[in-house]
């Protein structure tokens, strides 16, 4: 019953997460995507709901029976489809955020036209997409709160996938990137077949200030979760 009322070590913050993956439309039957199944945003979702926050998490194509296991009262899901859309979501959502965690995976790129009927093979215009590149949201969240444009002492956390099979060199890579867009936190996994995308289980290294590793967790994406929540408390 105590643990029942204890008030959870995240009561009291409002969260921003991002999950999923975007889709940018080629013509209203094809689309740029990736393989993001949307499992580590909504456990992160989850696990700050659990632990008292208010969360909003922007979700962007993922299967309504993975989106269900973030159904709580302080969940509000907001739909997205591509990454511009997305981008606008997270921009409302963490003008008021404590937390800004951007777990989806973003198109790096969009078709520069989405044409507005299939394209056929008989107009000879499907062996090339022309590509135009797309913003970078958490970058751009990142800069805001540079300039003063977000809640005191926002905490901004983002992810990133890597196929680097060699530990060192991932997190090399990682360092750089957390460094690049101005984050506090980046969460690195080594995505090929066996892990990352589409599985249920996840093993991350959290980089922090200065490039040190603050954390390393693996198991299920709930518990992942969970590391990396604990992570975020320990700055705030
Ligand atoms: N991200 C973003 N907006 C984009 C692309 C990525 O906000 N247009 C975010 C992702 O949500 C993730 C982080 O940036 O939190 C890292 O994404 P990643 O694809 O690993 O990094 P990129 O900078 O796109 O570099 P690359 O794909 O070349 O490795
Ligand atoms: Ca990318």
């Amino acid at each position: 019953a105590q643990a029942l009322l204890a008030p959870g070590d995240l009561a009291g913050l409002r969260v921003a997460v991002s999950a999923g993956g975007t889709r940018e439309p080629i013509d209203p039957v094809r689309f740029l995507g990736n393989r993001s199944s949307g499992r580590q945003g909504t456990a992160l979702a989850a696990e700050a709901a659990a632990r008292g926050a208010e969360v909003t998490l922007v979700a962007a194509h993922i299967d309504a029976a993975i989106l269900a296991s973030a159904r709580h009262p302080s969940v509000a899901i907001v739909r997205v489809g591509t990454a511009a859309e997305l981008g606008s979501a997270m921009k409302d959502a963490a003008a008021s955020a404590d937390v800004v965690i951007m777990a989806a995976a973003v198109a790096d790129y969009r078709p520069a036209r989405a044409a507005d009927h299939k394209l056929t093979k008989e107009e000879g215009v499907l062996d090339r997409v022309d590509l135009v590149e797309n913003e970078d949201v958490v970058a751009a969240l990142a800069a805001r709160r540079a300039e003063g444009r977000a809640p005191e002492r926002q905490t901004i956390v983002a992810f990133a996938a890597e196929t680097l099979t060699d530990a060192e060199q991932r997190r090399e890579r990682a360092r750089r990137k957390r460094e690049r867009k101005g984050v506090d936190l980046l969460a690195v996994n080594l995505a090929d077949a066996e892990n990352g995308f589409e599985r249920t289980d996840n093993a991350v290294e959290i980089i922090g200030e200065g490039g040190a590793v603050v954390a390393e967790a693996s198991g299920t994406k709930r518990e992942v979760a969970g590391t990396i929540w604990d992570a975020v408390r320990m700055l705030r």
